[in-house]
């Protein structure tokens, strides 16, 4: 393993029977990155994370953490990990403050100034008793306390699905004040935007296979930029030119809209310059088209896995 390897899954397979919910799952994690766990319902990630906890068994491949096997190592490894899952289960008699401190205790941590901090910034009243807390209130417990803890690895498994923007927004100011620490996190959504403000490099996992890994400037190279331009000349070739779609006149007179390629977007806009351009926008390839691309390349399949559930 290398030194700075915190996570390592190297062809990890699992089955339910007869089907495999995992079939080929292989990405690290670096100490000091936030990595971002991405894909549709039913993809994969729960299962990939219950295996790296240690309450599933893989049914192929290896996974380490911290260069700890995952399965035989847990009780090791469990003492410098954070978890919070997407839906949070509590006891229901004990009041938020309560079990802040028990989750704290039960994983060797104490209620710290931090703690008081963070139930502070995320408004949450910790005398209520849990059965009395909506879903967002039992997400913040959960991550409160594992906020709260110093930990060297931490993962969320969708743990924002409950939260408003607002708490939100907390949620992503105190995961990029851990990679300001040097901890290493591993953060599962299907909310992009959340992973492009916050993730190094993402992983995109669809049918228990990741299809894409890389940072995001690296995705962003597999996908489109927008462009409006006027140009003094007409544009009568600008659909012939390679990597150029959907080209579209605009209101204006020599005014076109199309996307391109960004590996053709020199070719293009030196064809542009040929013609004088006198006005230019573009838009730059959002994460969110790139995914929608993998969704629609094969939406019917992603249906029917969600369908397991
Ligand atoms: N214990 C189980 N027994 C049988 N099938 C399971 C089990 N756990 C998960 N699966 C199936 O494995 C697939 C992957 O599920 P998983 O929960 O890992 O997806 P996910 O990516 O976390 O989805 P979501 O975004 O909805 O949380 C699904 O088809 C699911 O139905
Ligand atoms: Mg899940």
């Amino acid at each position: 393993m290398k030194k700075d390897v915190v996570l390592s899954i190297d062809h990890l397979s699992k089955k339910f029977g007869k089907f495999e919910a995992l079939k080929d799952v292989s990405f690290d994690v670096n100490k000091g990155e936030v990595f971002g766990f991405i894909g549709p319902n039913g993809a994969g990630k729960s299962t990939t994370i219950r295996i790296l906890l240690g309450i599933l068994k893989a049914s192929g491949g290896t996974a380490t953490v911290f260069g700890q096997d995952v399965w035989k190592d847990s009780v090791s490894i469990h003492k410098r990990l954070a978890y919070v899952p997407g839906d949070v289960y509590l006891w229901p008699n004990l009041s938020g403050g309560e079990i802040i401190d028990l989750l704290l205790k039960l994983g060797g941590a104490k209620h710290s100034a931090r703690t008081d901090e963070l139930i502070k910034q995320f408004k949450l009243d910790p005398t209520k008793k849990a059965r009395a807390y909506s879903k967002g209130n039992r997400q913040k417990v959960a991550l409160i306390a594992a906020f709260s803890t110093d930990s060297d690895f931490y993962i969320f498994d969708e743990p924002t699905s409950g939260l408003d923007p607002l708490n939100e927004e907390i949620f992503q100011q105190n995961v990029l004040k851990l990679k300001q620490e040097g901890k290493s996190v591993l953060l599962s959504s299907h909310i992009l935007s959340e992973v492009e403000k916050m993730c190094d490099r993402i992983g995109i996992i669809r049918e228990g296979q990741i299809i894409e890994t890389g940072s995001l400037d690296e995705m962003r190279h597999l996908t489109r930029t927008v462009i409006r331009v006027t140009t003094s000349e007409q544009l009568s070739e600008l659909h012939n030119q390679p990597g150029v779609h959907g080209v579209e006149s605009g209101t204006k007179t020599n005014e076109v809209t199309f996307s391109v390629d960004s590996e053709y977007l020199d070719n293009v806009m030196k064809y542009l310059a040929g013609k004088g351009i006198t006005a230019l926008q573009s838009t730059p390839p959002t994460l969110e088209d790139l995914f929608m691309r993998y969704y629609n390349a094969n939406g019917k399949q992603v249906k029917e896995v969600g369908s397991h559930d």
